[in-house]
This record gives structure tokens, sequence and C-alpha cells, in this order.
């Protein structure tokens, strides 16, 4: 009988975890008898809510799992077989300063990429290490399946400080997948594509659909714009020559480093029109809450799609039935590099086509990595790198480094300036300085 914990089980994607879980359950591939849904005093309303849906939809569904909500993470952890992590420290407020804060000085602002995506880093990493300690003393054989952004970060601070065994997830090459299959009318079985990169910084090449190899022609049919990754990703087409030149696709967040200058244009619009991401999410999560609240509702509601994450569960939950039943099938996950890129050290995650069986993901080599994009990764790794340094020791020199040269900022003076703007507004979640 399993015990599975989720952390940050307030969030507004629960019901499609749990969806997941009921659906592994009734089909007889994941004996679950209990999950744990474990937030802080800031999230406990949220929690009493989306536990209570949980429990009507577990109920509803006849699935016998009974459904904990619980603030005391080390009781929900003892004796746990996996734990998934869906925690935003500082809750929505925190992304909203990362989108405007780089904004006040022409940077990009978005809450995975660039000063931004740097400062959830920082916030992030006391508190992943804090949940490792934990696992270590009460379920030190359990599987962390890290969701929390910025993913591939996190995931590679677990692999280099903890002994947790940790896979990282994210639903962007999932996402490509299903949209290519539904370019072709087939089902996502038919499709297979090979990533390789870093998440959010992640290239799909060799496709093939029903065994017929299509990189090329898919990259046709997405030039007029198609959107092909996540709701939270402006809209707009990548440059045909680059897609050309390439000859991969690339992950919808690419837009931010190829198309850098129309992208901050769209932030700044934005902010001034209908508001930062976080701005627009924090009205999307009032009315799923609203939702969520009615005692006849028992299902996952349809206008959770509107969140970028939608259908995460799906790569969450088919991980966990692959790890849990070692069947072998190929997921697109964050792990230890191990030599699969050449280019990038041993010790570093990344995000790519992996092999999974009872002992975890093995990453599978697809090749070298294009040169122009061998270069842009070396250099975000390097940032990753510097960024995971600073949030483990606090040292202010690392951070001033890593956004120094991470491209979205790429100038020592806005580099500065952003920094220790972001290090005093988020002083309350930064023990490490
Ligand atoms: P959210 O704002 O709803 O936060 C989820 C919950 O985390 C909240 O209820 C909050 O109270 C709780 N929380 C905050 N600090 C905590 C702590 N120290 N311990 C336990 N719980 C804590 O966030 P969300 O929109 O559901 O997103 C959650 C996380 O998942 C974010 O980091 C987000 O970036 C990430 N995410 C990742 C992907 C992906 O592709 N990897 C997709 C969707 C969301
Ligand atoms: C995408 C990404 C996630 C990210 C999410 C944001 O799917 O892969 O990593 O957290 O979108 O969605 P939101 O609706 O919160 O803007
Ligand atoms: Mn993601």
């Amino acid at each position: 009988a399993l015990k599975i914990v989720t952390i940050g089980g307030g969030s507004s994607y629960t019901p499609e975890i749990i969806e997941g879980f009921i659906q592994k359950k009734l089909d007889g591939l994941l004996p679950i008898k209990e999950i744990h849904l474990v937030d802080i005093e800031a999230g406990k309303e949220k929690l009493e809510i989306v536990g209570g849906l949980a429990k009507r939809m577990v109920e509803k569904a006849g699935a016998e799992i009974e459904i904990h909500l619980t603030l005391d993470r080390k009781a929900a952890l003892e004796g746990a077989a996996f734990v998934t992590t869906q925690f935003r420290v500082g809750l929505l407020p925190a992304r909203i300063r990362d989108e405007k804060i780089p904004l006040k000085y022409d940077l990009i602002g978005q809450e995975t990429n660039g000063a931004g995506g740097a400062m959830k880093a920082l916030r992030t990493i006391p508190v992943i290490l804090d949940i490792c300690k934990d696992m270590e003393e009460l379920c030190p054989d359990a599987w962390l399946i890290n969701f929390t952004n910025p993913s591939g970060i996190i995931t590679e601070t677990v692999l280099k400080h903890s002994s947790i065994k940790v896979v990282g997830l994210c639903n962007i090459p999932i996402g490509i997948v299903n949209k290519i299959a539904k370019l072709y009318e087939t089902d996502a079985a038919n499709v297979s594509v090979e990533f390789s990169g870093l998440n959010h910084f992640v290239f799909g090449k060799n496709i093939y659909v029903n065994g017929k190899e299509v990189t090329r022609e898919v990259i046709e049919k997405i030039k007029d714009g198609t959107e092909i990754s996540a709701k939270n990703i402006p809209n707009f087409s990548f440059p045909a020559d680059v897609l050309d030149a390439i000859g991969m696709i690339p992950a919808g967040y690419l837009k931010y480093y190829y198309t850098r200058e129309k992208m901050l244009a769209d932030c700044k619009r934005a902010a001034a029109e209908e508001g930062t991401r976080g701005e627009v999410v924090t009205q999307t999560e009032k009315e799923l809450f609203e939702l969520y609240k009615d005692k006849e509702l028992a299902i996952k509601p349809k206008q959770l799609e509107e969140r970028g994450g939608a259908h995460y569960s799906e790569a969450a939950v088919n991980l966990i039935d692959s790890i849990y039943n070692g069947d072998g099938k190929i997921h697109y996950v964050n792990v230890r590099n191990n030599g699969t890129l050449p280019e990038l050290p041993d010790n570093t995650a990344i995000e790519c086509n992996c092999v999974v069986t009872h002992r975890g993901a093995l990453p599978v080599t697809v090749g070298k990595l294009e040169t122009s994009i061998r270069g842009q990764i070396s250099l975000m790794k390097a940032y990753e790198e510097l960024v995971i340094e600073a949030g483990v020791t606090g040292d202010y020199a690392a951070a001033l480094k890593a956004l120094t040269i991470n491209p979205l900022v790429n100038d020592s003076d806005k580099a500065r300036a952003v920094l220790q703007d972001m290090l005093w507004a988020n002083q309350d979640y930064l023990p490490q300085f």
C-alpha cells in the first residue's frame, strides 16, 4: 500500500493530480492507500477548499484513497513512497514581484527566466533543502518528483546537496508531443520526439509520427504561429528562418531568448494593460477556488486548463506509474546529466528523454547539440550552477555573476541593480543571505 505526499497541496492544480492518482488506483496500477496534502499556515484556507474537492473526487470515483490535509510536513513524510512538490514560496505576490521588478530596469519579467527566475530559485532552494533533510530522516527511500519551478535548477540542487532520489518534471515536452499528435490527428503514443536541453530551454528533434520522419514538416506547420507550448507564454510565432536554421522545435520559453526585444515589449504592454501573468493568474485562481467550494462539484473543472501547467498530472502520475511498475517507458524529465550531453558537467541536471524503470529515469543519448545551441546551453548551465551556489550558500558574488551572464540580463550594471532591488524585496524568504 502506497503513501503519497504532495507538498504545496493547496495548489489550484491539485484536482489534476488527484484525478490522475484516482485513475491509476482504479486501473490497478498504483495501490495508493493514502495521499497527504501538505501546506503551510498561509495556504491553509486553499488547502481546506481544494482538499475538500479532492475528498469528494475520491468518494465519487469509489477509489478508496484516504485524503489527509495537514500543516505538519514531518508527520506526513514518515514512511512515504513518493513525494511530489508543487509549492510556491511567497505565493503569487512574490511571483508578481519577480515579474515587475525587472521591468524597472528594462529587463524581461518572467517567473522562471531571467532575473525573476533567479529570484524564484533563491527563495525556493532553502525550502527544498529542508524538505530533503526531512525526507532523509523520515522516508530516505522515497522518490521526490519535483514540479516546483525553476524545475531544472531545483532538481539539480537536490542532486548535488542531498541523498534523495529525484526526478524533475515539466509539462512543456509532453505539451509539444500532444500538440504534434493533434496536428496529425493521431494519438500521442504515435508521436516520437527526441528532446534535449535544459528545463524551459529544451529543443525537440528527430520527430516521427506513425513511424515517418516529419521534423521539417512539423516546422512548416508551426511557422504560422500555431501555438505549440503552454498557455502562459505570449502567442507569437517563432521566426521562421530561425526554425529552418536550427531544424528543431524549441520550447515556447525560448522565444524570450530568440526574440528578446519583442518579448520585453510585450511584458511591458501586458503589465500596463491586463496585468502580468501573475496578476492574471491571481484572478483565475480566485475563480477556480470559488468553483472548488461548490459541494456538488466532484470532478476536475474544465477551467483548470487555462493554467500554463495544465495536464501536468499526466506527466507526474505516469512517471510514478513507470517507476513503481518498472515498465521501461520513455518520459521527458530532468535528471543528472552523467555524460549524456558531453558539453555539460556530469553532475548537473538536463531535460531529456529517459527510460524509466524501478531504478528511476535513465537518460537516452540523442547526439551532439547543434553548434549555436551548444553555445547557448553552456552559458545557461553556468548561470544555473551559479544560482544554485548562491541559493545554497547566500554568496552575493555568485548571484551577481549568475545574473551578469544570464542572456536576459547580460549587463553588470543592470544585474547589480535588479539583484539588489530583488534581494531587498525578498528578504523575508532568504534566510541564506
Ligand atoms: P500556488 O501559488 O498555488 O502554491 C501552491 C501552494 O504552495 C500554496 O497553497 C502555498 O501555500 C504552498 N506553499 C508555499 N510555501 C510552502 C512551503 N514552504 N511548504 C509547503 N507549501 C507551501 O502555486 P501553483 O501555481 O500551484 O504552482 C506551484 C509550483 O509549481 C510553482 O513553483 C510553479 O512554478 C510550479 N509549476 C510547475 C510546473 C512545471 O511545468 N514544472 C507547472 C505548473 C506549476
Ligand atoms: C508552464 C510551465 C510551468 C509553469 C506554468 C505557469 O506550463 O511549464 O513550469 O509553472 O506554465 O502557468 P501559469 O498558469 O501559472 O502562468
Ligand atoms: Mn515547466
